[in-house]
């Protein structure tokens, strides 16, 4: 079968790179792609929120499956669209539709969901501009750190913890009385403050069955020692050396199970990922959020795991008949440390020149952020390069992932070295 990947980042290569072992592939296609998707798929200059070229491109290229990257058309309804047009309703297509895409994109949405459906999450209110005096009022009866959550999608953005309740109220005020996120923040959820350690547990479903794929952890901030700005992903390592057995089929009974079946009583037909947010809280899982795609750079730790035929698990998904396929994993440990353009998360510049490449031994590399200017693979985004290794150990996996993370060069590059040190004290 034709399949056309929609997206331009280190997520979208990764899944392209699986793909393309597929037996069941013919032709692969990339929307927009980068200059690594480029090296094996045909890359096609169409934006992902073009749902009109998007079809023209999937009718004239006869793409029978389309696996969506981003979480933006999956907001903006591209699965809709899909299924409500005559000439590609038959396509299958991997993500939900509208309504299950709520679960990331309103935040408001996914508590409800979470509280009515009894699965483990902060205690929550929201509010809006009308009703900011009450949310002043919530404030004072909370103690610190108070969390403060933009509605919409807000570029990753919107949450913001605080340990004072002075700026708690200054900021609450930001969001709803002058709009601080835009449409985003006409609405805040204010939630109790979790502690505990972080990872992400990731879910692919058909709307009937599902499949847990392996869990990860990402590093959020540009500086070591988790420190900066928050930024996509500067690293993954998966799977997590605190989330044992025990941990993992409470996520599995209290989380994941749940969550498939609310949708059900819901009515939402969810095919597609599921990126579940946890917090570990003393050996018990709290959801944090939920996004309705695949993390990023999760995705290049977690999909060179999966053994199994990618392709064949989609084509389970769209045909819901996931529950005949096996998933198979592997059970050494995978890393990936991002390479940065410097002044990333903030201004940075690209075109820059990248070399070294074709010194990579012993590393899988995903292009996040690159394009081809004059036959050179030049930087073309904030996230430039995840470098993948595999080890039979945290530190082996991580030892090949900086080695070639030296070997690769261009100007101004910027990459975190302590990822996956905080879990070295975990390993057995
Ligand atoms: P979110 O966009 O909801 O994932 O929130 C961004 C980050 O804020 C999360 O990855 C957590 O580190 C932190 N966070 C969000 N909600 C809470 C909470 N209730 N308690 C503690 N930390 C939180
Ligand atoms: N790495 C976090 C995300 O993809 O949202």
């Amino acid at each position: 079968m034709n399949v056309l990947v929609l997206g331009s980042g280190g997520r979208e290569h990764a899944l392209a790179w699986k793909i393309n072992e597929s037996k069941l592939l013919t032709k692969l296609f990339v929307a927009p792609g980068n200059a690594g998707t480029a090296s094996f798929a045909t890359n096609l200059n169409v934006n992902v929120n073009d749902f009109d070229t998007i079809k023209k491109v999937v009718l004239e290229n006869n793409i029978s499956l389309v696996v969506v990257g981003p979480e933006d058309p999956l907001v903006n309804g591209i699965c809709d669209f899909f299924l409500a047009d005559k000439e590609l309703k038959n396509v299958g297509i991997i993500g939900p539709q509208r309504d299950g895409a709520e679960l990331e994109g309103s935040k408001e949405f996914s508590k409800k969901f979470m509280i009515k459906h009894n699965i483990p999450t902060a205690q929550y209110q929201s509010f809006t501009a009308a009703t900011l005096d009450n949310g002043l009022t919530f404030l004072e009866t909370l103690s610190p750190p108070y969390v403060l959550k933009a509605d919409g999608l807000a570029a990753g953005k919107g949450v913001v913890i605080l340990d004072n309740l002075n700026e708690a109220k200054n900021e609450l005020t930001e969001m709803l009385s002058n709009k601080k996120f835009g449409e985003a923040s006409a609405k805040v959820v204010i939630e109790e403050f979790l502690s505990g350690i972080e990872l992400s547990v990731f879910v692919l479903t058909d709307g009937n069955s599902y499949k847990i794929l392996p869990a990860a952890k990402d590093y959020k901030r540009i500086g070591e020692g988790d420190t900066g700005l928050n930024t996509g992903g500067m690293g993954a390592i998966s799977p997590v050396p605190f989330a044992d057995e025990n941990f993992l089929s409470k996520v599995e009974e209290q989380v994941v199970k749940p969550t498939i079946e609310g949708l059900k009583k819901e009515n939402i037909n969810y095919k597609g990922f599921i990126f579940i947010g946890l917090m570990n809280n003393n050996g018990n899982p709290f959801v944090i959020e939920y996004n309705v795609r695949m993390g990023d750079p999760e995705t290049e730790v977690v999909i060179p795991r999966i053994e199994s035929d990618l392709l064949d698990l989609f084509y389970g998904v769209a045909t819901q008949t996931l529950h005949e396929k096996e998933i198979k994993i592997n059970p050494q440990t995978a890393t990936t440390v991002m390479l940065v353009s410097g002044g990333y998360p903030e201004a940075y510049e690209k075109g820059k020149m990248i070399t070294g490449l074709e010194n990579i031994e012993e590393s899988t590399i995903f292009h996040a952020g690159t394009t081809i200017k004059d036959n050179q693979v030049v930087t073309n985004g904030g996230r430039v390069i995840a470098v993948t290794s595999f080890g039979n150990s945290l530190e082996e996996a991580l030892e090949k992932s900086f080695k070639n993370a030296e070997k690769i060069q261009f100007e101004k590059k910027y990459y975190r070295k302590d990822i996956g040190q905080d879990l070295l004290a975990y390993k057995n």
